[in-house]
């Protein structure tokens, strides 16, 4: 198993033990300091009740999957099945009987999606328990579904709805005749949908905290809907007059909220931080952390501040692959929404539930204009522009040395 040790308890490879100074692209981190595994039980709390192993597995909105029936789903977890790989294990695509829910032959009944931990460990139990007591229990247009479990021996495995976009991250970042860029639309659409999904999270009837928000959780159905996916670091916000949850430092760097990296305090609006970050990478094109672009360019938020002062600037950080497709008044209020998101002060971001009335109204408005008033050329060049002297950029997968 690759992974760290801290405090006596082995990690998976996920979660790297590092500095949060240590920023190395798109690593997970946890801090060393206030290590909360002490706290690790059977139970998981959700909902303000915590919930024994056997009561989230019993659920009867999850089934149980017998290890041999998701080998033959999977075709014994073939490797040209494989959808992705992630810092838990990969994930394979498997067909079932949309009654029966045993396997069924490649091309008929229900395509699923399963995810096979490859480690052992009491972390990668308890994240594999939270998702199943997460989204076992929440139902939401914008969440993917689980639709069930196994638990073998040493096996841990997740079976989900197929999601046959796949994820938000390649649509933005990766290369290839299969990935066209997602057009100005169809990111609005994106954005609003992964916006009512975090809205929903935060629901004063649900509370919960996602924590790990990035474009990579972001999956995309057919019609390019936006689901929610991966609850494994999810938290339960905080309740009664409590305004903060305390944790572990855990998260993707170029995402996490300052003060929760500062001191581990959770808020609902460390989420809204990391929705202004995504909402950053699919204005400009750019992930939150690139270390193969030039010194001073390896943070998005840092390096967008100063675009965002205002329209004229606006237009100089939007990803030129979006050239004609959008006005630059909307541009530059999804800009300035995604500037409130990451303030500083997390008083100062909006709850989500106005991040979602903000996009709802911007894509409202953009059918009444005329396509005439569409940002055309000849523009200023953009950042990327004048850096590359291209007008095409290259946008490949950094890589991931957490999965190493
Ligand atoms: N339900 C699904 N349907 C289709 N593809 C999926 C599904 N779930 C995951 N994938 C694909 O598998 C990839 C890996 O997912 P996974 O959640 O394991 O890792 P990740 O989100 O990329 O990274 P991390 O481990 O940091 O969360 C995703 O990026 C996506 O492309
Ligand atoms: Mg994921």
């Amino acid at each position: 198993m690759v992974g760290s040790c801290l405090m006596g308890i082995c990690l998976s490879s996920r979660i790297k033990a590092e500095s949060p100074f240590n920023t190395g692209t798109s690593s997970k981190y946890v801090s060393t300091e206030g290590n909360d595994l002490s706290s690790v039980s059977s139970k998981v709390s959700s909902g303000s009740i915590s919930r024994s192993e056997g009561e989230i597995l019993q659920s009867p909105n999850v089934t149980s999957f017998s290890l041999s029936d998701l080998k033959m789903a999977t075709r014994n977890f073939r490797p040209d099945s494989v959808l992705g790989e992630g810092g838990f294990g990969s994930v394979f695509k498997g067909w079932i009987d949309e009654n029966s829910f045993t396997a069924a032959k490649p091309g008929t009944g229900v395509v699923i999606a399963v995810k096979k931990l490859n480690q052992e460990g009491l972390q990668g139990h308890r994240e594999w328990l939270a998702e199943v007591n997460f989204l076992g229990q929440l139902s939401h247009p914008h969440l993917v579904k689980l639709i069930g479990y196994c638990l073998e021996d040493e096996h841990r495995i997740l079976v989900y709805e197929f999601m046959p976009r796949g994820s938000l991250e390649n649509h933005l970042f990766r290369r290839g005749s299969y990935f066209q860029p997602l057009s100005w639309c169809l990111r609005m659409k994106v954005a609003l949908g992964a916006a009512k999904g975090l809205a929903f999270l935060h629901s004063a009837e649900i509370k919960v905290i996602y924590r790990d928000f990035k474009t990579s959780n972001i999956l995309l159905d057919s019609s390019y809907n936006a689901k929610l996916s991966d609850f494994g670091l999810a938290k339960d916000g905080p309740s009664g007059d409590k305004s903060h949850v305390s944790t572990r430092i855990m998260g993707t760097y170029g995402y996490a909220a300052p003060e929760y990296l500062a001191t581990g305090h959770l808020t609902a609006k460390s989420d809204v931080y990391s929705f202004g970050v995504v909402l950053l990478e699919m204005l400009s094109g750019r992930r939150a952390i690139d270390k193969n672009r030039p010194s001073g360019e390896h943070n998005l938020v840092e390096w967008a501040k100063p675009y965002l002062a205002n329209k004229r600037k606006v237009l100089r950080l939007i990803d030129n692959r979006l050239e004609g497709q959008y006005l630059l008044d909307v541009a530059y209020k999804v800009a300035t929404l995604a500037s409130r998101c990451i303030s500083i002060e997390s008083k100062f971001r909006p709850r989500m539930d106005e991040v979602v009335t903000t996009l709802e109204q911007l894509q409202d408005s953009k059918e009444t204009v005329n396509p005439q008033q569409r940002v055309l050329r000849p523009r200023r060049r953009s950042a990327d522009d004048a850096r590359t002297g291209r007008t095409t950029t290259a946008y490949p997968r950094p890589s991931a040395s957490i999965y190493a």
